[in-house]
């Protein structure tokens, strides 16, 4: 997939989400996991998505518009923010209530930092997802902060932190450009519409 267009839409700071006909795919993980630098990696627009070495930068949900056929969508991290005791999960109720209503949603993409254990909330979102029957992909970010044995054990404990098949990871750094072409292919299968997919399935039988 070529990226022709990129446009930002609309942020969004309470339940009203966007309500569109456009397909999206969106990006959930810990604060600082280098959610706006994947999404500024696959767009090849550096300043899009704004990033920051401080946890926390995403406060909202931003909603960016790829080719004029399908949303990006970063969502605020989790983890950093004192959460009230009151809300019931770690994230949020709003982040929960993207994931539970957005109609349009293709799948979700969870980042993990390479170089760190994933945390129980990263093992809850995962649950989460799961539990709630959302297409899920884990990305692994920051590779280009370890060497490639180093890449290769905590790709080991990750997968047997969580349960996956190292096949299930697409590893990546948006400092060394790292999986774009992976990443894309991904994005483009999710957003590919039904009638589509439905269509090659029938080409290939
Ligand atoms: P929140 O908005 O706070 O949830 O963070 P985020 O997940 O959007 O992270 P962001 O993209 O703002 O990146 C956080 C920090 O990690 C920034 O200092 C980035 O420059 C750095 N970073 C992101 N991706 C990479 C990467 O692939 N390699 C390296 N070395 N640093 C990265
Ligand atoms: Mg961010």
């Amino acid at each position: 997939m070529v990226i022709k267009s990129v446009e930002f839409v609309k942020s969004v700071a309470d339940s009203n989400f966007l309500d569109s006909d456009y397909n999206e795919v969106a990006f959930v993980g810990r604060s600082n996991v280098g959610k706006s630098s994947l999404i500024n990696f696959i767009t090849g627009r550096k300043k899009l998505a704004k990033t920051s070495g401080t946890p926390g930068k995403t406060k909202l949900i931003n909603y960016f518009l790829v080719n004029k056929n399908f949303l990006l969508v970063d969502l605020p991290g989790y983890g950093y923010a004192e959460v009230s005791k009151n809300i019931k999960t770690n994230w949020g109720d709003f982040l929960e209530e993207y994931l539970k209503t957005s109609k349009k949603l293709k799948c979700v993409y969870l980042l993990l930092d390479i170089r760190r254990t994933p945390t129980s909330q990263d093992e809850q979102m995962l649950k989460f997802l799961y539990f709630n029957r959302i297409s899920t992909k884990v990305i692994v970010t920051k590779t280009d902060t370890l060497s490639r044995v180093q890449v290769f054990n905590q790709l080991n404990i990750i997968c047997s932190k969580l349960g996956l098949n190292r096949k299930d990871i697409i590893i990546t750094s948006s400092e060394d450009r790292e999986g774009h072409k992976e990443l894309m292919d991904s994005i483009e299968h999710f957003v590919k519409n039904e009638e589509e997919n439905n269509n090659d399935s029938a080409t290939a039988e």
